[in-house]
């Protein structure tokens, strides 16, 4: 039930502290400070490659999951949409983990990929909200999301907690590869488990963002820029607002922006910028400057000192804590929701069923 929240997606995204100190107890043993992932009949620091197959916001979630496997555990990684990669004869070698992310479990084109990298031999994970969906039941390796059942179309808790298992499994990886040691290991559960505090503390904006939203309402395009690891962020805030709110966004890495989409910029087009602190904020911030030199109208999000260097300004700033960089794209998640819901509440349209989308895409 809905309980006091107007809508399935809004009680969801509030959730999120919750359901993400959920999934995270389940792959991490607090009293040793280690990851501890469901017990497998394969030795997973054989692992040579892992390729990473997924539809929509799951496939952002993988996107982010790159970042970490390469970092960690130093193991190359492909991603594909499912769609793509089923029909374009990938090549699969052995020692490979196909790893699949999936809120529901059911997807169609995700599930023919999932089967294809069975008959190919490949050791197949899945990242999972539904426990008894196909993928679950077809895995050798099952990580399940904790995220609860998800309701609204726009999909919000599930990424999150996507993101904490593959975080928890980049990490499993590089301890069993040899790439990270004891100390190392800590640091990583440490910060993974500030993430639900942090979390709510993003949620603790919710005003502001509700108070700003009428300003990109108007809008018939929006870009969303962000780089490394909030680079997929910056495209899971584009789905968000098409999805709901029906206003034309894009996604950009942000160096990519003078490549091409600079020339859309002018002031009715609002540039929404993912720039949490840490070692990419000074290059994000000189693209942002890039855009506003062209009459550009920033939404910045970041952190106070983020602000403080950065933020005079912009059309509107939205504060979010400051957290280690390995948790930002968990906390900035956030903020890219609230904004798309409520420019969708400013615009009236049916956030919980927007039109022409099902919550789960069981046909090709
Ligand atoms: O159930 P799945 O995670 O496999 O679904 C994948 C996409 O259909 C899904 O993420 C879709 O993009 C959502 N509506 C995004 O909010």
């Amino acid at each position: 039930e809905k309980g006091n929240y107007r809508h399935y997606m809004l009680k969801e995204i509030y959730e999120q502290p919750t359901v993400v100190a959920q999934t995270l107890q389940s792959y991490i043993h607090q009293a040793e400070n280690r990851m501890a992932l469901p017990q497998i009949d394969f030795d997973l620091s054989a692992i040579r490659r892992v390729t990473i197959v997924a539809c929509g916001t799951s496939y952002y979630a993988g996107m982010v999951a790159k970042y970490w496997f390469e970092a960690f555990a130093r193991v190359p990684v492909d991603i594909d949409f499912a769609s793509e990669f089923r029909y374009r004869d990938p090549v699969l070698e052995e020692g490979g983990l196909a790893l699949f992310i999936s809120q529901s479990g059911e997807t169609a084109d995700t599930l023919a990929a999932l089967r294809y990298c069975k008959a190919a031999g490949q050791t197949v994970a899945v990242v999972v909200n539904v426990p008894t969906s196909s993928m679950a039941r077809e895995a050798d390796l099952l990580l399940p999301t904790h995220a609860g059942p998800e309701i609204g179309v726009a999909s919000t808790k599930a990424f999150t907690c996507q993101l904490a298992v593959l975080a928890a499994l980049a990490a499993h990886l590089a301890v069993k590869k040899g790439r990270m040691d004891r100390n190392e290991e800590h640091e990583v559960v440490r910060h993974l488990l500030e993430a639900p505090a942090a979390l709510n503390a993003a949620l603790d904006h919710d005003d502001d963002i509700a108070a700003m939203a009428h300003l990109v309402a108007p809008a018939r395009d929006v870009l969303y820029l962000g780089r490394g690891p909030d680079f997929p962020l910056a495209l899971e805030g584009a789905l968000k607002l098409k999805e709901i709110s029906y206003i034309h966004a894009e996604g950009y890495a942000s160096g990519e922006m003078k490549h091409g989409p600079i020339a859309l910029i002018d002031e009715a087009v609002p540039v929404i910028v993912l720039a949490p602190s840490g070692p990419l904020f000074e290059k994000t911030v000189s693209n942002m400057q890039e855009v506003r030199a062209r009459g550009g109208k920033i939404v910045l999000i970041s952190d106070e000192e983020g602000l403080a260097e950065a933020g005079e300004g912009c059309l509107a700033t939205i504060a979010m804590p400051r957290v280690h960089p390995l948790i930002a794209p968990l906390v900035y998640a956030v903020p890219v929701q609230l904004l798309a819901y409520h420019v969708a509440c400013v615009k009236g349209t049916d956030v919980d069923q927007p039109r022409n989308l099902a919550k789960s895409v069981t046909v090709e």
